[in-house]
């Protein structure tokens, strides 16, 4: 029975990406928002932060600190609406989606301010999890996320007064980030020309030096610098061009990076 069940359910998820597969290929990709009602359980970031690691059962992850100062840095800012563009949602990471929902929510609590959350996926599985996991503030769309900031960016009229990137899509291999590498430069040309004075962008699995890694990804890391000189990382060639644009710094680099527009 239990057999039936599990081939019933990888039946339906076929079905279900394919069916977004085919929409994507059309350019209207799938979208859900959320449908969970969300209770305000916090009153500080520190507090969230503390909820959501102590949740995946790793208090020291290596995003906390980048998070916690993130979401710190938003907090004190005079936002009446804010954007978080978010690519690879709650996944088998931080689950970084219900965090920013969350972190929307705390806001909501002071007056005249409204955060929404802008998610892609390019399994629908993900996506769909959105809707039962987050609040109405998110809408997941199961996409490749070049396209979809590609969209983001075209379509998105002056509406919020603050924006925050997540790039935390394709996973790196320590061993051979190009392709994730590249993939990530890709999302930064896509959703640069969006972004504004004061807006802030956040790149994943970017460590700044070995030091920030561990096991066989420490060991594959040590053999690519070995060879290239570079640190590998999702956004390797990202830094590179950010390192060149004459508005962006660099404010926080450990094993996520942190940008901030001036
Ligand atoms: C590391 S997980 C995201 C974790 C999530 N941010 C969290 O904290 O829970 C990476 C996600 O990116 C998605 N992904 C991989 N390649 C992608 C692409 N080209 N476009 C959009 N999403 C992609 C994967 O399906 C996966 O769900």
């Amino acid at each position: 029975m239990l057999t039936m069940n599990r081939f019933m359910r990888k039946l339906v998820l076929r079905v279900l990406q394919f069916n977004s597969n085919i929409r994507r290929r059309l350019s209207r990709p799938v979208s859900v928002v959320g449908t969970r009602e969300l209770q305000a359980q916090f009153v500080t970031v520190t507090q969230l932060i503390e909820s959501r690691f102590s949740a995946i059962g790793e208090e020291s992850h290596p995003c906390r600190p980048s998070l916690e100062l993130l979401l710190g840095k938003l907090e004190t800012r005079e936002v009446s609406r804010g954007l978080i563009i978010e690519t690879g949602s709650f996944a088998w990471g931080v689950g970084s989606t219900l965090l920013f929902d969350k972190f929307a929510l705390l806001q909501s609590q002071r007056e005249n301010c409204r955060w929404d959350i802008a998610t892609c996926d390019i399994r629908i599985e993900a996506v769909n999890g959105i809707e039962k996991t987050c609040s109405s503030r998110v809408t997941a769309t199961c996409d490749d996320s070049v396209a979809f900031l590609q969209r983001v960016s075209d379509n998105s009229r002056d509406e919020y007064d603050l924006r925050f990137v997540y790039l935390d899509s394709f996973d790196v291999d320590f061993g051979n980030p190009e392709p994730a590498a590249v993939h990530c430069l890709r999302e930064l040309i896509a959703i640069r020309p969006l972004l504004r004075r004061g807006d802030y962008m956040l790149i994943d699995d970017t460590p700044i030096a070995i030091s920030n890694l561990w096991g066989e990804s420490a060991l594959a890391a040590k053999r690519y610098i070995d060879a290239h000189g570079l640190t590998p990382g999702k956004g390797m060639y990202a830094n590179l061009v950010l390192e060149c644009d004459p508005h962006a710094r660099k404010i926080y680099h450990e094993y996520q990076v942190l940008w901030v527009i001036d």
